[in-house]
């Protein structure tokens, strides 16, 4: 088992499921409303722990009722999150809206997410060789994390897509995130594969551009490319789907996998987080992935 580091966000996801989505000053009603444990960082520690990896969890909630149940999330998930920041901002929120093909719109109040720090004596666990982190949380603490672990694989998932800090991106092995954001982050349309590559020979860093259905493409700054497909599933709601992608791609190449396995299994799991409404509920465990992907 591969040791894990994610710092990330935590929201509480109220998710509204609709015919379609609203136009500007158009008043529409739902079908329904739901609450779940959401926020990237999150979802991510929780994804990859059911992957089958040993993983620790830095994260700042607020003193309230959402902040107490991610704390029974993680100690349910067996998530070490003993460097959690209580702030005396809220919790994290998100509002999310899923239409009737599953794709969602997200909108993010970030409460004490925004407040994440890394205290400047902190001492990451031990045995750490996958870090995660995302951009709802400061990119500082998240450039201070990495760069205690030069040994570990430190992976940025850009999302929500945003310019990343020079430091940050120095103290980074690989990016990950998806086409849009791909397409953000580039400042033009391309396919998957070739956004991957241009990033990779920008940035000098291997960046794997995932695309839904037609799956995702890891490339180095030398130009090889590795793709791998996901299984047919049909769409109930992609929401954490690219969570599940990157806590299940910690999980596998933390192990040792090969990256043609890593990636087909994180393809994998990314497709079965979107077979299941919500994100946490629909992040795969590991016996799943391995039935559909390990072939
Ligand atoms: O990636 C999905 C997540 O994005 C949701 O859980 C929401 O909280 C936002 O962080």
């Amino acid at each position: 088992m591969g040791n894990i580091l994610v710092i990330g966000s935590y929201n509480r996801d109220t998710v509204l499921t609709l015919a379609r989505f609203p136009e500007a000053g158009e008043t529409l009603t739902a079908a329904g409303m739901a609450h779940f444990h959401g926020g990237k960082g999150s979802n991510q520690a929780v994804a990859a722990a059911r992957a089958g990896g040993q993983v620790s969890l830095i994260a700042a909630i607020g003193d309230d009722a959402p902040g107490e149940a991610a704390c029974a999330l993680w100690a349910e998930e067996g998530i070490d999150a003993a460097a959690l920041q209580q702030m005396g901002a809220s919790t994290g929120a998100a509002m999310i809206l899923v239409d009737a093909a599953g794709e969602n719109q997200i909108i993010i109040i970030p409460g004490a997410n925004a407040e994440l720090s890394l205290p400047a004596d902190f001492a990451p666990p031990a045995g750490i060789t996958v870090a995660l982190a995302q951009l709802e949380t400061p990119q500082a603490a998240s450039a201070a994390l990495f760069r205690a672990l030069p040994a570990a694989r430190r992976i940025l998932n850009v999302a929500p897509a945003a310019p990343i800090l020079p430091e940050l991106l120095a103290a980074t092995d690989m990016l990950v995130l998806n086409e849009t954001e791909a397409a953000i982050l580039a400042q033009r349309e391309a396919l998957p594969a070739a956004l991957a590559l241009s990033l990779a020979a920008e940035t000098m860093r291997e960046v794997i551009v995932t695309a839904g259905a037609a799956g995702a493409f890891w490339a180095r700054p030398d130009g090889v490319v590795i793709a791998a497909t996901p299984p047919r599933i049909t769409v109930a709601d992609t929401t954490g789907a690219g969570d599940a992608f990157l806590g299940a791609f910690a999980a596998f190449i933390a192990e040792g996998l090969t990256p043609e396995k890593t990636l087909r299994l994180a393809v994998t799991a990314g497709a079965l987080a979107c077979t299941q409404p919500g994100a946490v509920p629909s992040l795969p465990f590991r016996a799943a992935i391995l039935a559909l992907g390990d072939h």
